[in-house]
């Protein structure tokens, strides 16, 4: 009896101790499975749909880090907006509200105002010319000008060259647009572009377009291929006239106060794994461009080239906007127009 009783304390123990290290498990793997659970969970917000190229650029971006960290941080990437629209993620981004934000340079020139050297119209000659200068110095300064901002530059990602849409008419000539109310991108410089071209510009955020274009309370507005198909502005503004105004690049930030709590050694893993991530957008961006391309083209929207001769003269129309925005970084704005130059005959 005796040696029974012994044998089912000895079990007893046995099962107490194999609970306390099942449960010491379950609190560093979360219970599910072999997943362990992040020391660090952190918020990234992108306004683009979840097949959109930036999106998935977003998502590589946090499978790269987690994988890297072996789990202890984990990036929660919501898409859609759903985090709200770029300002006002930007701003949440300012004071560690949210802890990564890609967004476009327009939204982000009304916080660095001399980012707007970097989008100006007509500035590049091709995509290959504004690569060149991203990755170069010139790219390197503008990602430092970001500093004491509270925001951290990680990457750059492509969003290709904007053009016009219009829901009625196609524009041709420069003074077709004379008077029609063009949608911009809550950026002063995007605003001062479409005035000097003669439009009207009506400021406002990307999520209410689709609805102003189809109600009339605009004629036009203006994005990249993959943008005008992805929210499906093409059903409302047919007509595309490829002027290519502005390469707006893009950026995937930091919240800087999120950036000072990471260790150095977790500040370089982030921002290696932001730079793949940006080189993976950049290959899907370029498959994109062209699917959206043919996509909008058999859904029967009619595209209109500018002739050279007509491109010249909306790219005259643009210096009073270089005189503003640009007065004090004129040589920067040369050192670009030169390294285009030597990239001549390029596409
Ligand atoms: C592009 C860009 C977005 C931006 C939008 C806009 O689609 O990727 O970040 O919000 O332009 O026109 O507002």
């Amino acid at each position: 009896m005796i040696r029974r009783i012994a044998v089912w304390m000895v079990q007893g123990i046995g099962f107490l101790m194999m609970g306390v290290i099942l449960a010491a498990c379950g609190e560093l793997y979360g219970g599910k499975g072999q997943e362990p659970v992040p020391e660090l969970v952190l918020t990234y917000a992108e306004n683009q749909a979840e097949d959109y190229p930036t999106t998935k650029g977003a998502y590589k971006f946090a499978e790269l880090v987690k994988e890297r960290t072996s789990g202890r941080i984990e990036i929660l990437v919501h898409a859609g907006g759903e985090l709200g629209d770029e300002q006002a993620v930007v701003e949440q981004l300012q004071y560690g509200g949210i802890d990564f934000v890609r967004a476009s340079l327009s939204s982000l020139s009304e916080f660095v105002p001399e980012l707007n050297v970097l989008q100006m119209p007509y500035l590049y000659k091709n995509s290959e010319h504004m690569w060149k200068i991203l990755e170069g110095e010139i790219g390197d300064e503008f990602m430092e000008i970001l500093d004491g901002s509270g925001l951290t530059g990680l990457s750059w990602y492509d969003a290709g060259a904007r053009n016009f849409y219009w829901t009625n008419k196609p524009v041709q000539r420069l003074e077709d647009i004379k008077g029609r109310k063009i949608r911009v991108q809550e950026s002063e410089m995007m605003a001062a572009m479409v005035e000097a071209l003669g439009g009207t510009a009506i400021p406002m955020t990307y999520d209410k377009v689709y609805s102003a274009l189809e109600t009339g309370e605009i004629d036009g507005a203006e994005n990249n291929w993959p943008s005008y198909e992805s929210v499906r502005h093409y059903e409302v503004a047919p007509y595309y006239t490829v002027d290519e105004h502005t390469r707006v690049p893009e950026m995937q930030l930091m919240s800087q106060y999120t950036w000072e709590k990471l260790s150095p050694e977790d500040q370089e893993i982030i921002l290696e794994c932001a730079k793949e991530s940006a080189l993976y957008e950049r290959k899907l961006w370029t498959q994109r461009s062209e699917a959206s391309q043919r996509r909008v083209r058999s859904a029967g929207c009619v595209v209109v080239e500018l002739s050279d001769e007509e491109k010249a003269r909306f790219q005259a129309a643009m210096m009073p906007v270089y005189q503003r925005f640009c007065a004090d970084y004129m040589d920067v704005i040369e050192r670009i127009v030169e390294a285009g130059e030597e990239n001549r005959g390029l596409r």
